[in-house]
């Protein structure tokens, strides 16, 4: 378990490198991320290198024993490159070049800006490969699945189509182009679908622009990863992820990689409802299971944020040190802060590092040494890791299609699985967020809500891991569509009709209209945005429709096909469904539930195998108090305690 920081030494003085090394180690910073933004001061012109100022960088961090992780600098070319080459920029819809003047303007797919990309990467590596003070390289800075429309782009997609269905005929049967003459006679007219709104443009088109941005984003990745790894065999790789506007596929971004590390900003302002409180908590726990492994945070919350908006307000008492907790217990075993000190010049002056620009110790910098003292004092947990009994699945190709084609108000594909992880949590139960192609034979409950996008590799997955005894949740737009994004002709949910033992004679996309659903032991629970109707062929009732002209009509249905059981929920409640549904799901497995947990408090359990430790997040403004079982001793406090009471975002772990 370690701190670090993020740290700009081409923005300071260098008189101030020592000082700050100096008193980031005697505050107990253990890494260091440098020059993911500096390519202009490491190459200030065409094949010019200055590395000097970076050597002397990292022989002060050595020298105070901080690992230093290393930025390719390939977000930022310099100036001088877009001068010489100007069609490296991204493109907009509109055919206008990116304006320059701030970062993240290379096409990705540009192949002089890529042959630079992999000079100032072999130069670095070259230079820093052997250097033990370099524990990790960080490729460019989070990354999206760009939607540039320059010429090459357009070229590259054309190209990609034609590798993947052979000619133009195909891709017309594939999209259906029939529909509003949209028929190709040549590849030439193929255009990315940017310069509408997506759903406004065919669906197949929409889908396969996605997976080819992602491609791009990915290979670019590679590219690089491969440079790297020809001078350092050994060398970690990761690139910073975040979730952004243009998500890339997560699962194909990291496969390359060594490790995930996510940009961590967690809501300083709690949300007011119950609804959205664990959702933070979800966001680690689908990191962690990008790779199904502990991974980095390389960027962490340190003070108000800012310059891009409004700015926020200043994290509250114990959020500092909270949250860097609350992400190790999620899986995170580096946390690196954004960033040692707010910059004092840049767009970014006033996203807030720890320290302010005044550079004099504050509330925050107090916090902060505190939780590089907790952390050092939580070694045992190195070893650990997060074992799971429920897998959430996340299907990126779904989350793409249903952004792209909003299916109703209020329906948003990631809140669905949020409902359920939310609902497990209360329970204090570990959660994998995982991809549905994963091995889930490991698991006791499988959830997999919304699968809207199809393809038989998941379907078989999903009915094997029935078959030999698992228990799977599916819900509704479940089997809409096959791979091609095109609606499949069958009743819903289509694949999966034998599996849940039903199907949908009709279904009434409600939106924000609420209607009621009554479970088989009378609870009533309220569902709005969509219903489905389910007719059982052999599936049994959990709850029915309450009201509207389909009361008594099956709502939530259970199967047992052949030695494990289904349950399809075809509609979409509030948080008390999902609790009380999530208890009886544990129950019915067999996974172990804490009971009576306060609201606000969560629970995850690293363990090495022999022991386990709970750690308990307090993630409310609220002091609570949590009974124990028994005794247990605290590796924070080092002291036994038979209760805990937790201060507003404060963690505590005990061995069990
Ligand atoms: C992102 C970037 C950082 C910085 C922060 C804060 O996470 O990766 O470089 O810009 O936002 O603004
Ligand atoms: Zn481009």
């Amino acid at each position: 378990m370690r701190i670090g920081v993020d740290y700009y030494p081409e923005q300071w003085d260098r008189s101030l490198w020592e000082r700050d090394a100096e008193t980031m180690a005697r505050t107990g910073v253990k890494i260091v991320r440098l020059a993911e933004f500096a390519w202009s001061r490491l190459e200030p012109q065409d094949g010019v290198f200055n590395f000097e100022w970076l050597d002397d960088v990292i022989r002060i961090f050595s020298r105070f024993a901080i690992g230093i992780v290393l930025g390719i600098p390939t977000s930022c070319p310099p100036l001088w490159m877009y001068e010489q080459y100007p069609d490296i920029v991204q493109v907009n819809p509109d055919g206008k070049p990116k304006q320059l003047g701030i970062r993240g303007h290379r096409c990705l797919n540009n192949e002089t800006f890529r042959s630079y990309a992999r000079r100032i990467t072999e130069q670095m590596v070259r230079r820093y490969g052997s250097n033990q003070a370099v524990v990790a390289w960080q490729i460019d800075n989070e990354l999206e699945a760009y939607p540039c429309c320059c010429e090459t782009c357009k070229a590259k997609f054309r190209d990609w189509l034609i590798e993947k269905y052979g000619d133009v005929n195909t891709i017309n049967a594939a999209f259906g182009n029939s529909v509003w003459s949209g028929e190709y006679s040549s590849v030439t007219q193929i255009q990315p679908p940017n310069a509408y709104p997506l759903a406004w443009q065919n669906p197949t088109l929409n889908l396969d622009w996605f997976r080819f941005t992602s491609h791009s984003t990915n290979a670019f990745v590679r590219d690089i990863a491969l440079v790297i790894r020809k001078e350092v065999k050994r060398a970690l790789i990761t690139t910073n992820t975040w979730f952004c506007e243009n998500m890339p596929d997560f699962y194909k971004l990291f496969a390359d990689l060594d490790f995930v590390s996510y940009d961590n900003y967690p809501p300083i302002k709690l949300p007011a409802g119950t609804e959205q409180y664990y959702s933070h908590a979800f966001h680690l726990d689908f990191m962690r299971g990008v790779k199904e492994d502990l991974f980095w945070v390389m960027e962490q919350l340190s003070g108000p944020t800012g310059s891009w908006a409004p700015m926020s307000m200043t994290p509250r008492p114990g959020q500092i040190m909270g949250y860097a907790l609350q992400a190790m217990a999620h899986g995170a075993d580096t946390v690196v802060h954004f960033r040692w000190r707010t910059a004092v010049t840049g767009a970014e002056m006033h996203w807030h590092g720890i320290l302010d620009h005044s550079n004099v110790p504050n509330r925050r910098y107090n916090e902060f040494s505190e939780l590089c003292k907790a952390v050092s004092r939580l070694n045992i947990l190195d070893n650990t890791t997060i074992i799971s009994d429920i897998a959430i699945l996340y299907s990126p190709e779904s989350e793409f299609a249903l952004r792209a084609q909003p299916q109703v108000e209020g329906f948003y594909y990631l809140e669905q699985l949020m409902a359920f992880h939310r609902a497990f949590m209360r329970y204090g139960a570990n959660v994998d967020v995982v991809s549905p192609k994963t091995d889930l034979s490991g698991y006791k409950l499988v959830i997999a809500p919304a699968l809207y996008v199809n393809k038989p590799s998941v379907t078989e997955n999903l009915y094997r891991y029935v078959i030999k005894g698992g228990t799977l949740v599916l819900t509704n737009r479940s089997g809409v569509k096959n791979e091609y994004n095109n609606c499949i002709m069958d009743s819903l949910p289509t694949v999966f009709k034998e599996l849940i033992g039903a199907e949908i004679s009709e279904y009434d996309p409600i939106g924000n209209n609420e209607l009621s659903i009554r479970d088989f032991a009378g609870n009533e629970f309220v569902c709005r945005e969509w219903c489905d109707l389910l007719q059982p062929t052999t599936a049994k009732t959990y709850a029915e429709y309450n009201d509207g002209f389909y009361r008594c009509i099956p709502a939530v249905t259970m199967n047992r096909y052949c030695a494990g059981v289904t349950y399809y929920v075809g509609t979409v409640c509030e948080s008390d469904f999902y609790e009380s549904f999530a208890g009886n799901l544990m129950m019915q497995t067999g996974i172990p539930r804490l009971m009576g947990l306060p609201f606000g408090v969560e629970v995850t359990t690293r363990t090495n195998g022999r022991d386990e430790y709970i750690c308990f997040f307090n993630n409310s403004e609220k002091t609570v108090i949590i009974p124990l079982p028994k005794p247990m001793f605290s590796m924070i406090n080092s002291v036994g305690k038979d209760k805990l009471e937790l201060k507003p975002f404060e963690m505590e772990v005990v061995r069990k």
